[in-house]
């Protein structure tokens, strides 16, 4: 497949890319020494494992041992092919590829893609037309007025694409099916409905303003249609299809994560009309869950790019539940978790429309409190203080959230404020907090005994993974093959000596490729080798032996000492075994067997180098 790209071209693209800032878009990655290092994204994980070099341009994740260059990594976190790899690097920095790779992209994707890229052309299609009935019809004057009316401008419209749908049972069907779209893949891209009798299609979305939902690639792959006045629902959304998965998407992440990285840090709204009035505020690091609730999959893709997410929820008692279950959640995960809180029963949005951006930037989200004092405030809520029973109920909720805190430093400080707010005293708080922390105790453990296991038991294996000690023959291959991606000189003298004879499957298959760009007259750089080899697993082995530092020479007396282990690898364990069967026969008195054997262990021990 990569024949099609020359490798002149792959490599100017190369030169011109800079891993760091490709991986960079998907990982929050931190400069330690040479290289930067940051959470795997292919694999769970709250400390950092998961390395990129400038210098080698490629990446290494020492927990899972994913690895690659610059191509590889988006193949593994796009699930791109080789030539949409390249063509996505090339893209961005501004080179161009020659026609046939161009069009070898688009032939090579399969029927499945194709049906995607049509989803995705109807979506397109219709944004823009809804958008131009919003905008500059009679028909969408109701819509405009409604929007206006609540705060919008036209620059939000023009920048959010919102448009108009009409209010008619067939005319989107009508209109893509003029446009040459299959309409039974139209209603699983959700823009149509079938008919219950099975005769026909007509249109999801009648009657609604229509508010555009962008993948994190910023391309459109479903509607929300707001009603006018009260029809219910209120949202009417796409359901879930091959483009649009409610667990997975976050609403304006594709804007909002340059923003994330900048500000460091991201803020999560329930709605995404909240999200609208935040961004037009300008607080443009803001993305909202679609009417759902938070999912693992959403908090590993804000953490990846995050430590800091503020909570922007409505705030009622739905809203404090949601703030409570999403802050366990993104805790669980290693973010730092604060809350923005909103007075008076109000959302996001109505705050902004009744007090404005400029205040909503400064008391709501620059004013955001620790999770702890949004936990106080919380328990504080429909409790008469100076009432003795309830008093004691909520130091009794205080004391337990303080008692899951794992810092004793912030435990002090909160005890403090507790114990100054009803002027008890410290001691008699520690007391109680002792006995909670007991409880907790219990608790975690039996969950522990539970939940936890496996994924004590998943660590443990890559521990000990990582720290196993490899035997002598294994080790001599790495350093071979680690040999052989600095020097020509030791390649030729790998291929005369050891050839194929490597006795680790995946060790063989990289020499070989190794040996063929050799073979070729082309340096076997690592580079090169990342972009032929397909197999990821290979593909990860040579990245984790280009991690092995050694040095620039390599003698003759250490090079034949490596060679040695590995030819008589074979040799020795059948000498090994052949001397258990020979003790086995003598002991047997098949004193034929025996001598027999003796005969083929003298032969191997021969062989030996
Ligand atoms: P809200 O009911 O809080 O909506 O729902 P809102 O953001 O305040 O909207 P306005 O101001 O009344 O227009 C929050 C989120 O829940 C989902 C939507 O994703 C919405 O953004 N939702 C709500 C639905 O999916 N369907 C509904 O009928 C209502
Ligand atoms: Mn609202």
């Amino acid at each position: 497949m990569s024949k099609r790209i020359p490798d002149e071209l792959l490599e100017q693209i190369q030169k011109n890319a800079d891993i760091v800032e490709v991986i960079g878009e998907y990982v929050q990655l931190r400069k330690q020494g040479r290289n930067y290092f940051g959470l795997c994204p292919f694999h769970g994980e709250n400390t950092p494992s998961f390395s990129v070099s400038a210098d080698k341009q490629i990446f290494h994740c020492f927990g899972c041992g994913a690895g690659g260059n610059v191509f590889s990594f988006l193949r593994q976190m796009e699930g791109y092919s080789f030539i949409e790899a390249v063509s996505h690097v090339a893209d961005k920095y501004h080179i161009d590829l020659p026609d046939h790779v161009a069009n070898a992209q688009i032939s090579s994707s399969h029927q499945e893609d194709t049906a995607d890229h049509k989803m995705i052309e109807a979506h397109e299609l219709l944004k823009k037309f809804y958008h131009h009935l919003l905008v500059n019809t009679k028909e969408g004057q109701n819509a405009l007025d409604y929007l206006r009316a609540r705060g919008f401008t036209d620059e939000t419209i023009a920048k959010f694409e919102i448009g108009y749908a009409l209010d008619s049972w067939d005319f989107v069907t009508k209109f893509l099916e003029k446009r040459g779209f299959d309409p039974a893949m139209m209603e699983k891209a959700g823009l149509l409905i079938q008919r219950e009798n099975g005769t026909g299609f007509f249109d999801r979305f009648r009657d609604r303003v229509m508010f555009p939902i962008h993948d994190h690639h910023g391309t459109v792959v479903a509607f929300s249609g707001r009603s006018l006045g009260d029809q219910q629902p209120k949202y009417m959304n796409s359901p879930e299809t091959p483009l649009f998965h409610k667990s997975k998407l976050l609403y304006h992440f594709h804007d909002a994560r340059m923003h994330i990285r900048k500000r460091e840090r991201a803020v999560l709204f329930e709605g995404f009309a909240d999200v609208i009035s935040a961004v037009t505020s300008g607080v443009g690091e803001s993305v909202a869950t679609m009417g759902t609730s938070l999912t693992e999959e959403h908090v590993k893709l804000l953490r990846r790019n995050v430590e800091e997410i503020i909570l922007c929820y409505d705030s009622d008692t739905a809203g404090y539940e949601a703030t409570m279950k999403a802050s366990d959640l993104l805790g669980k995960r290693g973010c730092k978790v604060r809350v923005a809180m909103i007075p008076d029963g109000l959302d996001p949005d109505d705050y902004i429309r009744k007090y404005g951006g400029e205040k909503f930037r400064n008391d709501i989200i620059d004013a955001s409190v620790t999770l702890m004092t949004f936990k106080m405030n919380f328990f504080r809520r429909g409790k008469n203080l100076s009432d003795e029973g309830d008093r004691l109920s909520y130091m009794k909720q205080v004391l337990r959230e303080i008692s899951r805190l794992n810092g004793s430093l912030e435990q002090e400080i909160y005890m403090k404020q507790l114990a100054g707010e009803f002027s008890i005293s410290l001691d008699s708080l520690k007391e109680q907090l002792e006995l909670f922390e007991k409880q907790q105790r219990q608790e975690a453990k039996s969950t522990q005994e539970e939940s936890g296991l496996e994924k004590r038991r998943a660590h443990l294996s890559t521990q000990v993974r990582r720290k196993r000690l490899r035997p002598a023959y294994e080790n001599a291959e790495r350093m071979l093959l680690a040999h052989m991606l600095k020097s020509d000189d030791v390649i030729r003298k790998v291929l005369d000596r050891v050839g194929i004879e490597f006795n680790i499957d995946s060790h063989r298959a990289l020499a070989t490729y190794i040996y063929a760009l050799y073979e070729e007259g082309k340096e076997p750089t690592p580079q090169h080798l990342m972009n032929r080899i397909e197999d990821d697993v290979i593909n990860q082995l040579l990245t984790d032996i280009f991690m092995i530092q050694v040095g620039d020479e390599l003698s003759e007396a250490e090079l034949s000492d490596y060679v040695k282990k590995v030819l008589n690898h074979r040799n020795l364990s059948m000498i090994k075994e052949k001397e258990l069967e020979r003790a086995e026969a003598e002991r047997q008195k098949d004193f034929f067997k025996a001598a027999t054997l003796a005969k083929e262990i003298i032969q191997l021990n021969r062989s030996l180098k």
